[in-house]
């Protein structure tokens, strides 16, 4: 039996984290220390409160959640109601929860948890706000991240909230660079790959017809995320972001990627938040993430549908 991976989620609840932490909680070769929460798609209380909703669909009442920062590190906080709804997970009707939110501020716990513990991986689906504090509070934590894998930047897709950057790394561009200077081994799924993998028909109806509540909320999930993408890229379906993070995780053999370097821009008003990925190593600039750029879509949705018909 090899070890479970120990890896803990930090999310901005949103209807494609919602996907991804459904997943991470139906995979067995991880073990989820925890869930910490940021402001980022909603304020906090409504991240907060959807990652709680979340975890209690999965019927997962053992994982604890930690609400961390409600503002960006030196700006103010930016939203995306436009895209998941006043809520943050508009879509299916989920019953208020009964888990409780843990006492302790996920900075806190991130600071505790890995001053004590080796090997973790982190795994943040939102705003890197909570990461970079902690790594600012507390440096030697680094030493105990075997890597961090986060959904956030884009290059050759551009941006999505401004045309040079993607929501995650624009909210907060100060916590994006602290995390990408970090030295700790990190690992992008940006939008030149999530945006090839688009929840067609198919693949939504794949999940409504599955014989438990999970598959028909995620199908309602992903009906309401993908209006505003649809519209937007004029595609069949919307990316969903967030759920490629954990199957990177699963199964890396469904991706391409290459190790690169990556600099986040934090000065311009114009490209505020971009990630400068040197795909073409044309500059002499230290290689620090591995960008990912290709996934086998079908593989992905495959995995995906096969973990989710395993929940309650
Ligand atoms: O740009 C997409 C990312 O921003 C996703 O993580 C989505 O949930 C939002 O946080
Ligand atoms: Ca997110």
């Amino acid at each position: 039996m090899t070890t479970k991976r120990k890896i803990i989620i930090d999310t901005d609840p949103g209807q494609d984290d919602a996907v991804a932490i459904l997943l991470a909680l139906a995979s067995p070769e991880l073990d989820v220390l925890g869930i910490t929460v940021v402001a980022g798609n909603v304020p906090l209380p409504l991240t907060a409160l959807n990652t709680r909703k979340i975890v209690e669909l999965a019927g997962r009442p053992d994982i604890p959640i930690y609400a961390g920062c409600a503002e960006p590190m030196d700006r103010p906080l930016v939203t995306a109601e436009h895209v998941h709804g006043r809520t943050g997970l508009d879509g299916p009707t989920l019953p208020d929860p009964q888990i409780e939110l843990q006492a302790e501020h996920a900075v806190d716990y991130l600071i505790d948890t890995l001053r004590e513990t080796s090997g973790v991986t982190l795994c943040p689906l939102g705003p890197l706000t909570n990461i970079a504090t902690a790594l600012r509070r507390a440096p030697e934590i680094a030493e105990n991240i075997r890597e961090i894998v986060l959904m956030g930047g884009g290059y050759f897709e551009g941006g999505n909230i401004t045309p040079a950057a993607e929501f995650n790394i624009y909210v907060d561009p100060t916590a994006a660079d602290i995390v990408f200077q970090s030295g700790i081994p990190i690992t992008v799924l940006p939008l030149d790959v999530t945006h090839q993998a688009l929840v067609i028909p198919s693949r939504v109806e794949a999940f409504r017809a599955l014989p438990n509540r999970a598959g028909p909320a995620v199908a309602e999930l992903t009906d309401f995320f993908e209006r505003y993408d649809k519209e937007k890229y004029g595609s069949e379906g919307a990316p969903l972001h967030d759920p490629t993070v954990i199957a990177y995780l699963l199964d890396p053999t469904l991706f391409e990627s290459r190790h690169i370097n990556v600099t986040v821009e934090t000065q311009s008003d114009l490209t505020l938040g971009a990630t400068v990925a040197d795909w073409w190593r044309v500059s002499d600039r230290p290689r620090n993430a591995t960008w990912v750029r290709n996934i086998n879509a079908d593989g992905f949705f495959k995995l995906l549908t096969e973990r989710i018909a395993t929940l309650p």
